[in-house]
């Protein structure tokens, strides 16, 4: 075994309260891809950012949920399933650990590989609400129709009709359990990050943050180099799914 696995184990064996941030890189072994990295979502095309913001939704609903359902391949999110990293999270809390799981995904995989904490710091793609009388609706709802629309019948028998917001954080919208992930930070033992750039605020600040918690060990498993890298006590470039089937023999 590598000396980095080894170090690895080392520090997982001896944490008893782990918090672990997730961001892309984690469910690319899942076939999805990542924003950032060569053939990435935001990679092929810049310009997906700007309608993937809340002013783009606010200004343009009807042209913003077929691009949405496109770029994050709606259609497909059932049939994703979690690879050997997501199921070695869920493992570590059948190993009597407490595992906080903060990610920056929409794609519910931590949720369906077990993992009993899980802060979703972006919102899920599973849902959409009415943004005038706030009813909910799934998944099945939402794919429906190109653009999905409140079928709330009111006290005067009349249909809402108001186009839907997604539960998906987008860009100008406040990114959610932001407190909890530093409150966790100060009760845990080890920070565990794995496949993010870290170049979306405010999550670029944790690495920092953690730096500054006495105590606190800081491991990060990221394919290719983040400028934050130092910060950590062990560095793993390396794909997570890949990484985690050679420590489990
Ligand atoms: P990025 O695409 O910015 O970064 C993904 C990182 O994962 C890259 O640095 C890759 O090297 C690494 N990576 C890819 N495959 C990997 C693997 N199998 N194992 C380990 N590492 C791997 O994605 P995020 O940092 O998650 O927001 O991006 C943050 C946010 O930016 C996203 O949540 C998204 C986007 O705008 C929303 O859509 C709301």
């Amino acid at each position: 075994m590598r000396r980095e696995a080894e170090t690895f184990l080392k520090l997982i064996e001896s944490a008893r309260r782990i918090t672990v941030l997730t961001g892309a890189g984690m469910s690319t072994e899942s076939g999805i891809p990542d924003f950032r990295s060569a053939g990435g979502i935001w990679t092929e095309d810049m310009s997906r950012m700007e309608a993937m913001s809340l002013d783009y939704y606010e200004r343009y609903p009807k042209l913003f949920w077929p691009k949405f359902k496109e770029l994050f391949q709606m259609k497909m999110t059932g049939s994703y399933q979690p690879n050997a990293g997501h199921l070695y999270l869920a493992d570590l809390e059948r190993q009597g650990k407490e595992v906080k799981v903060f990610t920056q995904n929409i794609d519910g995989l931590h949720v369906k590989a077990g993992s009993r904490h899980v802060y979703e710091l972006h919102g899920s793609i599973q849902t959409a609400a009415c943004p005038k009388c706030g009813t909910r609706y799934g998944l099945e709802y939402i794919l429906q129709d190109e653009v999905p629309r409140c079928s709330r019948v009111n006290e005067k028998g009349r249909e809402c009709g108001l186009i839907l917001k997604t539960d998906v954080v987008l860009f100008g919208d406040a990114v959610q359990h932001f407190d909890t992930l530093f409150a966790s930070l100060d009760q845990s033992d080890l920070l565990l990050v794995i496949g993010t750039s870290l170049e979306v605020a405010p999550v670029r600040f944790v690495p920092e943050e953690a730096h500054g918690i006495p105590g606190l060990k800081k491991i990060m498993i990221n394919l290719d180099e983040t400028d934050d890298d130092y910060l950590f006590d062990l560095v793993i470039h390396r794909k997570v799914a890949e990484f985690v089937k050679e420590i489990n023999g």
